[in-house]
């Protein structure tokens, strides 16, 4: 039967932490007590001065169309962040704003892949960034990057995925779903690599800068390798650090040329960010900042309650992620063991299947991201619900005959 759907659309899987989060509803719909840790989204409210701000700005009518690639107040607070924070300095016509970190990878790939393109994505990587570059005709390069690394990227794996067809590589740090951090050393080895291969640009996706543990400090990829600036595209937004998922704001800076490109796919899709969605992301970057070292320590305590409730359980393994909010479990010991009802375990989507079912935890397998036999649950809900959830799971996983 002739398809009305666009070829390009083949290859390309919705979101899978968004599908295992409407199985979850799902099955709640039914009456079922379903704990979803499926996707990563803080239960914290936005600080109150950026909601406050955002209302006072909606009822003065600060309501038209902004410039595409954002307010020019919007990014000048996010130049002062950068400075602030990263001591990065960037020009208002190098940084970009758009409806969230997604949308800015989104228009990055729309604005430089050609057909047959290779995209490097340390595996595991954030389940988006494929279906994106297969989206427009990019072909991803996965390495595997295992816990036996800290799931890093090694410079021997970068240069050997690098061919004269890689367009981009792709970091994300802290990373999800594995948590790793990269210290400034680890980035300019991979720095140095990158310097012998002048056609590859970089994307930093650092979306979670502000949930990192054990006292590390944050290094973003553009201050550790500044002789790359030309080629790097720094990704970040307000969804994660100030719990604005909803608010659709996220922003990157780069080379002027890359950033002009964005824009100009910005202007003939969606035109901008909501006018008040951007007033309440300045409000964000310029207000009190007391808000993300609470998160961040509340996401660092329920860190070490899922880290020391799952190394309890016989087969599962977990090293303590080192930022992000999630945990990425290892279950390599599950695999092959049979159900009560006599199903077997195959591999790590049977798990995710079987937790659902048996436990009504709903995490997603690591076959959708890359790397298996694992499988992710968001650390980003109250811990009282973490420990519920990881009961269950310890009580399922009891019941799997070896
Ligand atoms: C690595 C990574 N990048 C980007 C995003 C999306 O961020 P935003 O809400 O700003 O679009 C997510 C959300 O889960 C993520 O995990």
């Amino acid at each position: 039967m002739m398809t009305r759907i666009a070829g390009r659309l083949a290859a390309v899987k919705p979101s899978a932490s968004m599908a295992v989060s409407q199985a979850a509803k799902d099955l709640a719909t039914t009456g079922v007590d379903v704990i979803d840790l499926g996707l990563g989204e803080p239960d914290f409210a936005a600080p109150a001065h950026v909601t406050e701000t955002a209302f006072k700005a909606a009822r003065e009518n600060r309501m038209l169309y902004t410039p595409a690639p954002g307010t020019p107040e919007l990014r000048r607070a996010i130049a002062a962040k950068f400075k602030r924070e990263n001591a990065l300095d960037f020009a208002l016509d190098e940084i970009a704003v758009s409806n969230g970190a997604k949308q800015i990878i989104f228009n990055a790939l729309m604005a430089t892949v050609n057909d047959g393109d290779e995209v490097i994505l340390p595996a595991p990587y954030f389940v988006s960034y494929p279906e994106m570059v297969k989206l427009f005709g990019g072909v991803p390069v996965t390495p595997a990057c295992g816990a036996e690394d800290g799931f890093h990227l090694t410079p021997e794996v970068l240069e050997a995925a690098i061919t004269p067809k890689t367009k981009w590589l792709f970091l994300n740090l802290p990373g999800n779903p594995s948590g790793a951090v990269y210290s400034e050393e680890q980035l300019q080895a991979l720095g140095a690599v990158l310097a012998r291969h002048p056609h590859v640009l970089i994307l930093s996706d650092e979306i979670y800068e502000h949930i990192i543990f054990d006292g590390r400090a944050f290094v973003s990829f553009g201050k550790a390798c500044p002789d790359l600036r030309d080629r790097s595209l720094i990704v970040n937004g307000v969804s994660k650090a100030y719990a604005m998922t909803g608010w659709r704001v996220g922003y990157a800076a780069g080379p002027k040329d890359l950033i002009k490109a964005m824009s100009t796919v910005q202007s003939q899709s969606c035109t901008s960010v909501s006018a008040v969605a951007q007033i309440a992301a300045q409000a964000a970057l310029e207000g009190p900042q007391g808000e993300v070292a609470r998160f961040r320590e509340a996401f660092e305590r329920r860190r070490d309650l899922v880290v020391s409730a799952i190394s309890a359980i016989d087969g599962l393994t977990l090293d303590p992620p080192e930022g992000a909010f999630y945990a990425y479990i290892g279950c390599a010991a599950v695999i092959g063991t049979t159900t009560p009802d006599g199903a077997m375990i195959a591999n790590d989507s049977d798990f995710a299947t079987y937790l659902l079912r048996e436990a009504h935890v709903a995490g997603v397998p690591g076959a959708a991201y890359g790397l298996s036999p694992f499988f992710r649950i968001s650390t980003a809900t109250s811990e009282a619900v973490l420990k519920d959830a990881i009961a269950r799971i310890a009580a399922a996983v009891s019941r799997l005959k070896r």
